[in-house]
């Protein structure tokens, strides 16, 4: 089979093809072709070059017409690509070679300047970072979209009262505001980290060429300041070999769809029947398709379940990077697919995160029932012996003991009368009553970060000032 392409009647193989007497075996060009993926570059792989084009003419490296050519074949080129005319072709390998090729084709012998004082090797560096640029500040905003519907749901329901677990046992009342606001700020902490991990996608390595660095006079804090970097990276080896950038957002992002799957999950269980809880709406939830009753959370279990492939990304681009040493190596070309992948797949669940949380309801009939004989007011009886003087363990004993005396006679902490108290412990009076209710259980938790209304209140605050404060830095 004929490889050779034509442009402009001069004869060639590849961009690469001079030293190359044979063309490239048909099996060896699918496989190490890039451009069914890296094509999602091509903006900012349009956009670095239009940067460094200028550069070059403003250096003197190439003339202001050259220059004045290339951009404007490159303006071309991208709405070529927008347009749907552009000519994809796995020759040539992956975007930057595609958009070359093709700029040669439209200028001539021109188009082959602009490859002066660069490599691909700091090209998809540059492409990817400008990328990340904008994804990260994408997924911040969809974090905050997130972290903003929290709030407004956690102060709709600041006095609803809902069961606490830990180890998926009934614990102690909490109200769900409380509960939403764990959320919040385990989502403020992954907002975070992708607010940090911008800083090093905020680097500019455009310049190392293929490794070393070019003879040419070129000025990359230009390019820099046209791409709007705030730095430059420092060596040229560093410059194009590291995919830390991508690490640190695959580990951010990780984090974040862990903290997800959780919340996924806890829909999950609290929809069952079995909990019964809450109720998705209809909007976001799916149904069987041969048992008519069902209504399915597939919704969250695909949260749940799209986690793994995030972790999977982060883990295999960790491989891929693991001793690799200096400086390029193809082997990096393999961070792109799963970097994609896991941007994605973050951002759908954010979306559907927040769509699905607005929409939720809770069962409250059933919550305030669920409250009977569920001893979640257990560690409040311990607490108020503890105010009437007896040490705290001295007092857990006791409350162990009343609870076993109530499961025995099938009653609960609150249908105990005073004498049944005092038969286990002589300090409990008539005021236990007004201690041993959900309401007064939650409304003791004063301490700051505890479950009272006051205290949800004020992380509610906090939450407000952080999201409007972020809003405006964008
Ligand atoms: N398609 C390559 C990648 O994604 C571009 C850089 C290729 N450089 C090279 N010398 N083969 O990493």
């Amino acid at each position: 089979m004929n490889r050779t392409v034509r442009w402009k009647g001069v004869q060639t193989l590849k961009l690469w093809g001079g030293r190359f007497k044979t063309s490239t075996d048909v099996l060896a060009e699918g496989f190490t072709s890039s451009i069914s993926f890296d094509w999602r570059l091509y903006r900012q792989d349009i956009a670095g070059s239009i940067a460094h084009a200028k550069m070059l003419a403003k250096c003197g490296i190439i003339t202001q017409e050259e220059g004045r050519q290339l951009v404007e074949g490159l303006k071309t080129i991208q709405k070529e690509i927008e347009n749907g005319t552009f000519p994809f072709r796995q020759e040539y390998e992956d975007i930057h070679m595609n958009i070359e090729a093709r700029l040669t084709e439209l200028l001539g012998e021109v188009g082959g300047k602009l490859h002066t004082a660069r490599s691909r090797n700091d090209q998809v560096a540059l492409d990817m970072h400008l990328f990340m640029k904008e994804q990260v500040a994408e997924v911040r905003q969809l974090v905050l979209e997130l972290m903003e519907t929290l709030v407004s749901r956690a102060e709709e329901h600041l006095e609803t009262i809902f069961p606490g677990y830990t180890h998926l046992q009934r614990a102690q009342p909490v109200l769900f505001s409380q509960y939403l606001m764990a959320y919040f700020f385990m989502f403020k902490r992954d907002y975070e980290r992708f607010s940090d991990c911008q800083k090093r996608t905020d680097m500019m390595p455009l310049g190392a060429a293929a490794l070393a660095g070019t003879p040419h006079p070129i000025d990359r804090e230009y390019v820099a300041a046209q791409l709007g970097f705030g730095q430059l990276y420092e060596n040229s080896m560093d410059a194009v070999s590291d995919r830390d950038f991508l690490l640190e957002f695959l580990a951010a992002a990780s984090i974040m769809m862990m903290h997800l799957s959780r919340l996924a999950e806890e829909l999950i269980i609290w929809s069952s029947q079995e909990f019964g809880l809450v109720e998705m709406d209809d909007s976001f939830s799916t149904g069987s398709s041969i048992m008519p009753q069902k209504k399915n959370p597939d919704v969250a279990e695909l949260i749940r379940g799209k986690t793994g492939r995030v972790f999977g990304s982060l883990v295999g681009l960790l491989t891929v990077m693991k001793a690799l040493p200096l400086a390029y190596h193809t082997d990096m070309q393999e961070d792109k697919e799963r970097t994609f992948d896991a941007i994605d797949t973050l951002k759908n669940c954010l979306k559907v995160a927040s769509g699905m949380l607005r929409s939720l309801r809770l069962q409250e009939d059933a919550i305030a029932a669920s409250f009977k004989r569920d001893y979640s007011v257990a560690t409040d009886v311990a607490d108020y012996l503890v105010r009437k003087g007896r040490p705290f363990r001295r007092a857990h004993e006791v409350v162990g003991k009343l609870v076993l005396y109530c499961l025995e006679e099938g009653k609960g902490l609150e249908d105990l009368s005073l004498e049944e108290f005092q038969k286990i412990d002589s300090a409990i009076q008539e005021d236990i009553y007004q201690v041993i209710t959900p309401e007064a259980s939650v409304r003791a938790r004063r301490s700051t970060g505890g479950t009272a209304p006051g205290s949800v209140r004020k992380q509610i605050e906090l939450g407000k000032e952080f999201i409007g404060r972020e809003k405006k830095s964008f």
